[in-house]
């Protein structure tokens, strides 16, 4: 069953003629006009139907309009009521007013003035109404501001359900998200206001009814059930999100009302939050690209460095890797492990302006040469700086030669001070550089490796770290053979009583 949209009017006079004449003056209108004769019967159809506009005889045996105004204001948020009476008081216009009343008018009146009547009222609705919808999307649009879309989509949507909820006094809300190659839903979010049998509200059959069609209007579809001895209406709103001419989601809305009820103005608002919802996936998805974008430049220029050092070759990913492990095992979150997979890749950007006879020198380098060397975190820190999405790599550039007895560079910075992506980031750094060729020497074993890292244990390294990574490599969570080549002994690690300590 479909929701009617139209202007819902009830008239109510015990004169029979005085309705049908109602009834005929405003059939050319876009209202939906019931009329009573019996107050008794209009008060028990107020109750259970949707109301935006009340005409009513004032005096009517046994039951007046006051009380056909009270149940009216009672039942139906915003609805205007008008009183007709053949006998006016000033009196009694002040107590109908004052009772919530819209406005009189006296018997006998002109057609035209209950045709002028009937607008004003609704208009005043209107703006009442557009109001409450304004002061909604007020409060969304103020916590929409405190959520970046783009960082955040799934509560982002989340938010978008919320106000949907509010706006229609639902029980609840989902979005259906799809992929819009192949029609699979990639994600779901629901929210729902109480213990809501969820089933009719993620019923995900409405998809089918969506693909192929171009038009955002939304699918309402209703019912009347009975629960707890009670007859209401479960009313479903589906509204289609487009980005662009593509299909992408759905929102669903589930209401349980008395009354089979939606409003036009509702509807609109509707439409502004799911086009925020496609703005925001949009802006997501654009951000997505751009990342993995950005993320192929890195990678381009990564391959650059390795490219002009032949010794280093696959270093960049060892040490994404064996970091990766480390800092997931410190329970890192996602966006700190995407800025470490970054900083990992570009740490030694720098060495883009050293010069090849220096970075290929098969023997020990002069006292010139060492320095320019030691340039390449300062220079690295100069080529990232301006490119903001870059900037989370700064502190394993900057950090990675740092020492944590301060003897390091480019600033020499001591313990704590050193980044703890730069701490990280030079503990598996040199391991990998000891694991592996080098243009003055050939890869060392891994007990030289570990002895060495235990040598700098609180000198050059992090002593927390450094028990951290070996713990890690004693776990076996590190297939160092796969890394480093099937002849890797890896008995030493067995031998060796690690303990694992905690953090300065
Ligand atoms: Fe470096």
């Amino acid at each position: 069953m479909q929701a009617s949209l139209n202007t819902q009017l009830l008239v109510v006079d015990d004169e029979q003629y005085i309705c049908n004449i109602i009834v005929e003056a405003l059939a050319s209108e876009k209202y939906d006009v019931v009329a009573f004769t019996d107050p008794r019967e209009a008060i028990k159809h107020i109750k259970s139907h949707p109301i935006d506009l009340v005409l009513t005889d004032l005096v009517m045996g046994e039951l007046s309009g006051v009380q056909v105004l009270e149940s009216t204001l009672e039942n139906h948020e915003n609805a205007i009521v008008i009183l007709m009476t053949a006998y006016p008081t000033v009196e009694m216009a002040i107590a109908v007013l004052k009772r919530g009343a819209y406005d009189f008018l006296i018997k006998p009146f002109k057609l035209e003035l209950l045709r002028a009547t009937i607008k004003r009222g609704l208009a005043h609705q209107k703006v009442l109404r557009e109001n409450l919808h304004l002061r909604g999307q007020l409060e969304f649009l103020k916590a929409a501001n405190t959520v970046a879309p783009n960082v955040d989509l799934r509560e982002y949507l989340t938010l978008v359900l919320r106000s949907c909820i509010t706006e229609f006094s639902a029980v609840g809300a989902c979005v259906f998200e799809i992929d819009p190659g192949s029609g699979v839903i990639v994600k779901r979010i629901c929210e729902t206001k109480s213990d809501l049998d969820t089933r009719y509200l993620l019923d995900e059959s409405i998809l089918k009814q969506f693909s192929g069609r171009r038009s955002p209007k939304p699918i309402i579809n209703s019912e009347r059930v009975v629960i707890d001895g009670r007859e209401i209406s479960r009313i479903l709103i589906s509204k289609p999100i487009f980005i662009g001419s593509k299909f992408h989601g759905v929102i669903n809305l589930q209401i349980m009302s008395p009354f089979e009820r939606v409003t036009p103005g509702q509807l609109d608002i509707l439409t502004i939050l799911a086009n925020s919802a496609a703005s925001a996936i949009a802006r997501k998805r654009l951000y997505q690209d751009l990342r993995a974008s950005y993320l192929q430049a890195i990678r381009a220029l990564a391959n650059a460095i390795e490219a002009r050092d032949e010794y280093t070759a696959g270093h960049t990913d060892r040490v994404i890797g064996l970091a990766s492990m480390v800092a997931r095992e410190l329970g890192w979150g996602e966006k700190q492990v995407h800025a470490l997979i970054m900083g990992c890749t570009l740490h030694d950007i720098g060495k883009i302006g050293v010069p090849d006879g220096i970075l290929n020198k098969p023997s020990g380098l002069t006292g010139e040469e060492r320095r320019r060397m030691m340039r390449h975190p300062a220079l690295g820190l100069k080529i990232i700086r301006g490119i903001n999405l870059f900037k989370p790599s700064i502190p394993y550039i900057i950090g990675h030669h740092e020492r944590y007895d301060g003897s390091g560079y480019p600033k020499g910075l001591k313990g704590e001070d050193v980044p703890v992506e730069g701490r990280l980031l030079a503990v598996v750094d040199t391991f990998d550089a000891i694991m592996s060729d080098r243009p003055y020497r050939p890869a060392a074993s891994l007990n030289v490796a570990v002895g060495e890292l235990l040598k700098g244990r609180g000198t050059q390294f992090d002593p927390h770290l450094v028990d951290k990574f070996l713990m890690i490599l004693k776990s076996g969570k590190i297939d160092l053979k796969e890394l480093y080549g099937s002849d890797v002994d890896v008995s030493c690690l067995d031998e060796m009583p690690f303990t694992e300590t905690a953090p300065a």
